[in-house]
């Protein structure tokens, strides 16, 4: 899988922000209405709590407002919008363009649509239009999953939660921040975890999860051996936030101890595409990423889709 070119423009993280609803969802809450107890979803999941509520443009009009703020940059000079979503708000249009609207953005927008892979595969689309000569990309993963999940059934209800996370990219002369990628699919599996149009989620979870260690290991080792590194290098791995145990097992074959790892599902539970860069943001807000850090990016999701990245961390202002 690629190694990123030193010879090509590459990008920068600038920004990153997140928006979340008010309402809080604890297992307690769920205890009282459906068969299921605090002790099972925490033993099983490692989730303490979810957000529910708003409208995925909503949530991710907060985020990108948050991402930019921290930049320090002009809604202005953002030259494309890629929305990681599996949760539109409408069919037609895509919910990217009620986001550009909201955020005063001139510039494409489109929703990419790789479940919760969304926001990895994001990283390299928004990478590759840099290559392409854009000048500053805004990278949102934005889910409403509780849309989609069905109240009455303890197999999914205790597993999902709304938010959005946003970060800026910049382009930069020479490599930028990215070292390497990897993002594929099994399209075969779809009937793993699947939504139809206007019903609500269905998942074989035994599965999922039996495939989601394989594949997430395998994906970091692509990247790892397209940029020439170890896992002993990674600093810091920030993790599609589904279930402990599979960041856990995922974690430990890779050879990396836990506490390197981003975990945030317990107050947030899984988000999908909006998993990674609200970790992402957490992680940064609570000093966990430094100057230099080789961070790790893995993720899977419905599809089956998955994917790494690997990003070497640096801090720099913003040009003019
Ligand atoms: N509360 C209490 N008991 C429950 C609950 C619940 N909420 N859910 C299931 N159970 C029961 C089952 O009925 C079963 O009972 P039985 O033994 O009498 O048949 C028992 O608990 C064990 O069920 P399992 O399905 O074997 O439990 P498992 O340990 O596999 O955990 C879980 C289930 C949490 C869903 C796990 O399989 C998982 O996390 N899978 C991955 C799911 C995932 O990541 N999905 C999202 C992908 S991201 C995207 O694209 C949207």
């Amino acid at each position: 899988m690629p190694a990123v070119d030193p010879g090509v423009r590459g990008g920068i993280i600038r920004g990153w922000g997140i928006g979340v609803p008010d309402k809080v969802v604890t297992n307690h809450d769920l205890a009282a209405v459906l068969d299921t107890t605090d002790e099972w979803i925490v033993e099983r999941t490692g989730i303490n709590e979810r957000r529910v509520g708003g409208t995925t443009a909503g949530l991710a009009v907060d985020a990108g407002r948050a991402a930019i703020e921290v930049a320090g940059v002009d809604p202005a000079t953002i030259d494309l919008l890629i929305l990681a979503t599996t949760t539109p708000d409408r069919h037609v249009p895509a919910s990217a363009s009620r986001v550009q609207d909201q955020l005063g953005l001139r510039c494409g927008a489109f929703d990419l649509n790789a479940a919760c892979s969304g926001f990895v595969y994001g990283l390299a689309v928004a990478h590759g239009m840099i290559g392409a000569g854009a000048q500053r990309v805004l990278l949102i993963g934005a889910e409403t999953l509780s849309r989609i999940v069905d109240w009455d059934d303890r197999n999914t209800a205790v597993l999902f939660g709304d938010g959005a996370g946003a970060v800026v990219i910049d382009a930069v002369d020479g490599p930028g921040q990215l070292l390497a990628w990897d993002v594929d699919s099994e399209g075969s599996a779809e009937p793993l975890l699947y939504a139809e149009v206007g019903g609500f989620m269905q998942m074989n979870g035994k599965e999922v999860f039996r495939r989601a260690v394989r594949i997430m290991v395998d994906s970091a080792e692509k990247a790892f051996a397209a940029a020439g590194v170890k896992a002993d290098d990674v600093a810091l791995v920030v993790p599609h936030q589904a279930n402990i145990r599979i960041i856990d097992a995922a974690c430990a074959r890779l050879g990396i101890p836990m506490d390197r790892a981003a975990v945030t599902l317990l107050r947030w539970g899984n988000t999908s595409a909006a998993s990674i860069p609200i970790a992402l943001d957490r992680a940064w807000r609570t000093g966990r990423i430094h100057e230099g850090d080789l961070v790790l990016f893995t993720s899977f999701g419905a599809g089956l889709t998955w994917g790494a990245s690997l990003v070497r961390w640096t801090m720099s202002e913003p040009p003019a």
